[in-house]
């Protein structure tokens, strides 16, 4: 059982791929963490994320691994754990430039392929997954939020944890990004075909969770069933 995620940033895939996994008993993958991993290893090792021909040069380089047994599965670079940098700032702005380098997506996709291989029952979220990495995935869900949305609970996630940050300014970066993965030639974020869009804009994150589980359910109770 694969079952996908895609959608913008900000729409909550990751806290609910993560939920969803959880009561499914699957593995969840992060493929954002990914390409986050790359853009900080360029950082911190000196390689302009930006030039795409050493960018790309040392991301065949890497090891990427991640670590399954604990929740959320930590990433490791090179042996090194890296789950504390995915976060940053920098690597937040570093990250379009990676995610854009088609060498480094094929390098990728080829790595999350062969995730997909060895955790069979896996959910996995990100841009490209039902629509590239895994196109005959179980269930294939596009999640969708309006930017504006999306904007304010990216604020209150911030103001949480004690960072005041202009809401204007995220809107601003939230339809940059956007617009950035959906023109982006390689994998670039659309709806898959075959996927169920589910717009969370005005839905709490356990009915979207809910709501998800109970799609993934009937399709399993459809394909055992033989219909
Ligand atoms: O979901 P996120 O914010 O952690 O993703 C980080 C960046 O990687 C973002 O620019 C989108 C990109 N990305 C991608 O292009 N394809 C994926 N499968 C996952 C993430």
């Amino acid at each position: 059982m694969i079952v996908t995620i895609d959608g913008p940033a900000g729409a909550g895939k990751s806290t609910v791929a993560r939920r969803l996994a959880e009561r499914l008993g699957a593995h969840f993958l992060d493929t954002g963490a990914m390409y986050r991993g790359v853009a900080a290893a360029a950082i911190d090792g000196g390689t302009d994320p930006a030039d795409p021909d050493k960018a790309g040069e040392l991301a065949e380089t890497l090891h990427l691994r991640f670590d399954w047994a604990t929740d959320p599965p930590r990433l490791l670079v090179d042996g090194i754990d890296m789950t504390h940098r995915l976060r940053d700032a920098d690597v937040t702005r570093a990250v379009s430039d990676i995610a854009s380098n088609p060498r480094i997506r094929q390098m990728l996709v080829r790595a999350q392929r062969w995730i997909g291989g060895q955790h069979p029952n896996l959910v996995s979220e990100g841009r490209d997954q039902g629509s590239l990495v895994f196109r005959d995935a179980t269930v294939k869900f596009y999640l969708d939020a309006t930017p504006a949305e999306r904007a304010r609970r990216r604020t209150r996630q911030l103001a949480e944890s004690g960072v005041e940050a202009d809401e204007q300014k995220i809107l601003e970066q939230i339809v940059y990004r956007d617009r950035r993965d959906m023109s982006r030639k390689d994998g670039p974020l659309i709806k898959p075909d075959g996927a169920v869009v589910v717009d969370s804009s005005e839905m709490t994150f356990e009915q979207v969770v809910d709501a998800l589980y109970e799609i993934v359910q009937t399709a399993l109770a459809g394909a055992g069933s033989g219909a």
